[in-house]
This record gives structure tokens, C-alpha cells and sequence, in this order.
């Protein structure tokens, strides 16, 4: 007992400034840097891309609930830059946004993200600075939080789906800021990669079980997912566990949407299973499955995942605020908005890059939207009145996505598609300021940004 204790404060002497010392050297790295990496199919040649760590996606960073996350951001890249991570319920600090949460880190510069992921589910980081141009240069990589407890799979497998715009030489080409594609879709690629590959070729076996990460990390692109040879049930949006598995597989993801799907491998060895792009003229491959002989030895129903247990907002005492989107192309802003606190008409404002316009103010302003008090209630009907879809992603929290009033699944972005409103709920529960904004990376630049404040 003596001997112990003396060893105990001997070690805490010895070891409080080498621990500290050790700390700062061994913080791991993750570099923002240019890259050159092959995108489009063989034959092509590389794409330069930026990158974390030199890959696309960036290394996946794969932690346990309730774990310390920590990276070294160092810039590589001839731009300032900053890392968001999206979905968690961080801390305000560790958020990532420049002129919000932090400075951005210059060139040459670092940046400590030291964090504690408290929410099993699948996640991602990705820029969040300039991040029209950035993140449609390659700089995305998943963050996936293990459950304990979680589902008996075989496999589990992160699928991040990127769309770029390359030329013939797959080149990206340089028109990141280009106002036509802000004032409508945002800027559409021509080349959809999983996981960094143009269709990549996974083995499975038969009967196999996976568990399916997909993350939709387009600046732009709605994707409409579905599956050939595989069959089985969501069981989580943007991280968070829905109540019930969903036996829908199809799956429509906004830009930043994520799904989780537990799929039983169903296709006859030497035969393939795919995923696929659900498009207007039929399907296409995105990923194709080769199937090997397996065990086939039949699974019990997809279970759900565990419960948050987050907080539900109040909805008969809450308070209520519309959140309306307009402008964009065929609509406009006919009654203009007002730009850093400026009115201003709709011709001023294209000439400063603002084509849309979210409760009359396009971009940021000096007050927060709307503040909470720590634990109140709040609903915010999303109304669209444009002629676009619009991802709306809120940050540090997640919402009810209510279905006719009553409670939908969780999640921290809303696709609204044209002429529709989606109500959502949530319980202001992580004090700081936080973004709220299209996740059309396009449209948040030329408008579709605001805050809010939690306090
Ligand atoms: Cu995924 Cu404000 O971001
Ligand atoms: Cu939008």
C-alpha cells in the first residue's frame, strides 16, 4: 500500500511536464495539401485534387462513442482552410468556421482539434472554408463513431460518394465560382467516385452481412441511391438511430446527408450486386459488388440500432420562427434583401455575388437569427420558395424532421425541395454560435448562410 502510493506521486511528478511535452509531439497530423490521385476510370490520366493526407476520400477517422478526437490541421495549401466536423454536437470551439468559431488557418499555418465525439453514428469533416471551391477539390474524409452494442454485421464498410466537374484530360475544371451554377443547381460534376474510385469492384460473399456508411460529400448533387442484389433496412440518417428499420432501401441523400444500411448480400455466387445512381433514364453502377461463395446461412431481421437518448424538443411549448429561402434563378429578388446590413436591390446584390436570400437577408449578419436559452425548445418550418432543392444543415445540434406535425427521423440536414416546407424541431442544447445554411456549397456562398446562438 506505502510503496504504491509513493510510486503514484513519484510518477505524477516525473510525468506532468513530459505529458505535456509528449503531447504536443505526438498530436496526429492531418495535412491539407494538394494531391494528384486517379479519379476517373483507367486509361485517364490522375486528377490533382486537394487532400487530407495525401487521399480522397481523407483517412477515415474511426473512434468509439464517447472518445477524444484530436488532429494537428496543418495547411499545405496555397489558401486559407479549416476543418468541420460535421454532425457532432461539439464543442463551439472545435466547430471549424472561420470568422464564427476560429480564425482560418493561413498557409503554412496549424490548427489543434481536440474533441470529444459524444454520439455513436456516421460522421464526416470536410472544409469549411471557401468550401464551394474546396471541398469540390477533394478535401472530405469520414468520421465514424462505434456504438457499443451495436448490430452483429461481417463487414462495415464506409462509402463516401464525391461528384466532380473534370475535363477530357480529368482535369478539375477551374470554374469554381461560376454564378450560373450558384444561381441554380450549384455546380454539378460529370464523374460520381466512391470512396475516391470510379466504380469500384468489391468482393463479397453471399449471405454476407454489411453494415453501409454512405456519405454523401457532393458540394452540389442530390443522390438517388438504390440496390441490386442486396437487400435489407436503414437504420440510421445523418448518424442518429432511426426508432424502427426501414425495409426502403432506396434512398435520396442531399449534399452532406448520410445513411446507414444493413444489407444482406442476396446475389447467386459469380453473379454481381451493385449500387446504384437512380436516374431519370434507369439505373447506374456506382459501385459493383462481385458475390463469392459464402456461408448463406440465414440472418434474423435487421434489429435497430441503439438509441441517442437525446433530448425531445417540446413542440406544444415551443417557440416557433419560419425560416423563408428565396431567389435563385427563374425566382430572383424582386424585392431585393439586405446584405451586411444594407438594403439593397436585387441588381446590387448580384453585383456583390448574392442571388438568394433567407428571411430577406442574404449571407451573414451582425445578430444571430434566433438565440436559445439552454434547453428550450424550438420549431422552424423551412419554406422553399425557390425554384431549387436546398440542403439545410444545422450545426452542433440535430432536429426532428416532423412528418405532418408529428416527430420524424433526427437529423442535421433537411432536404426542402422546390415550392415545399419541412418543419423541424430541436432542443437548443449546445451553447455557442452556430451555422445554419445550405449545404449546396454554391448557394451558402451567395446567400444561404446564417447563425444562431445557444446560450
Ligand atoms: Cu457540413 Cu457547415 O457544414
Ligand atoms: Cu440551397
Amino acid at each position: 500500500m506505502h510503496r504504491r502510493t509513493v510510486l503514484a506521486t513519484g510518477a505524477a511528478f516525473v510525468t506532468l511536464p513530459l505529458a505535456r511535452n509528449l503531447r504536443a509531439e505526438t498530436l496526429p497530423t492531418l495535412t491539407a495539401a494538394p494531391a494528384r490521385v486517379q479519379l476517373a476510370p483507367a486509361g485517364y490520366p490522375q486528377t490533382r485534387v486537394w487532400a487530407y493526407d495525401g487521399s480522397i476520400p481523407g483517412p477515415e477517422i474511426r473512434v468509439t462513442q464517447g472518445a477524444r478526437v484530436t488532429r494537428r490541421l496543418v495547411n499545405d495549401l496555397p489558401q486559407p482552410t479549416a476543418v468541420h466536423w460535421h454532425g457532432i454536437r461539439i464543442d463551439n470551439a472545435m466547430d471549424g468556421v472561420p470568422d464564427l468559431t476560429q480564425k482560418a488557418v493561413p498557409p503554412g499555418g496549424s490548427f489543434d482539434y481536440d474533441f470529444i465525439a459524444p454520439d455513436a453514428g456516421t460522421y464526416w469533416y470536410h472544409t469549411h472554408n471557401r468550401s464551394w471551391e474546396q471541398l469540390g477539390r477533394g478535401l472530405a474524409g469520414p468520421l465514424i463513431v462505434e456504438e457499443t452494442g451495436g448490430p452483429e454485421v461481417d463487414r462495415d464498410l464506409t462509402l463516401m460518394i464525391s461528384d466532380w466537374r473534370i475535363d477530357e484530360d480529368a482535369a478539375l475544371t477551374e470554374d469554381f465560382g461560376a454564378m450560373h451554377d450558384f444561381a441554380h443547381a450549384g455546380r454539378l460534376g460529370n464523374l460520381l467516385t466512391v470512396n475516391g474510385a470510379f466504380e469500384p469492384r468489391i468482393p463479397v460473399r453471399q449471405g454476407e452481412r454489411l453494415r453501409l456508411r454512405l456519405i454523401n460529400a457532393a458540394t452540389a448533387r442530390i443522390l438517388a441511391l438504390g440496390w441490386h442484389g442486396m437487400t435489407g433496412a436503414v437504420v440510421a440518417l445523418d448518424g442518429a438511430p432511426l426508432d424502427t428499420p426501414d425495409p426502403e432501401t432506396r434512398r435520396v441523400l442531399a449534399p452532406a446527408q448520410r445513411a446507414d444500411l444493413i444489407l444482406d448480400v442476396t446475389a447467386a455466387p459469380g453473379a454481381e450486386a451493385f449500387m446504384l445512381q437512380i436516374a431519370q433514364d434507369g439505373g447506374y453502377a456506382l459501385a459493383s459488388f462481385p458475390v463469392e461463395t459464402g456461408t448463406s446461412a440465414a440472418r434474423g431481421p435487421v434489429q435497430p440500432l441503439p438509441p441517442q437518448g437525446w433530448t425531445e424538443p417540446d413542440l406544444g411549448h415551443a417557440r416557433t420562427l419560419d425560416l423563408r429561402m428565396q431567389g435563385g434563378a427563374m425566382r430572383g429578388l424582386p424585392e431585393g434583401a439586405t446584405h451586411m446590413g444594407q438594403a439593397m436591390s436585387m441588381r446590387e446584390l448580384m453585383q456583390v455575388g448574392m442571388i438568394w436570400s433567407m428571411n430577406g437577408t442574404a449571407g451573414m449578419t451582425e445578430t444571430p437569427l434566433f438565440t436559445l436559452d439552454r434547453g428550450e425548445s424550438f420549431r422552424m418550418p423551412l419554406i422553399n420558395d425557390t425554384a431549387f432543392a436546398h440542403g439545410i444543415h444545422l450545426h452542433g445540434h440535430h432536429f426532428r424532421e416532423l412528418r405532418d406535425g408529428v416527430p420524424g427521423p433526427w437529423r442535421d440536414t433537411a432536404l426542402i425541395r422546390p415550392g415545399e416546407t419541412t418543419e423541424i424541431a430541436l432542443v437548443g442544447e449546445n451553447p455557442g454560435d452556430w451555422l445554419l445554411h445550405c449545404h449546396m456549397l454554391g448557394h451558402q456562398a451567395s446567400g444561404m448562410k446564417s447563425w444562431f446562438r445557444v446560450t
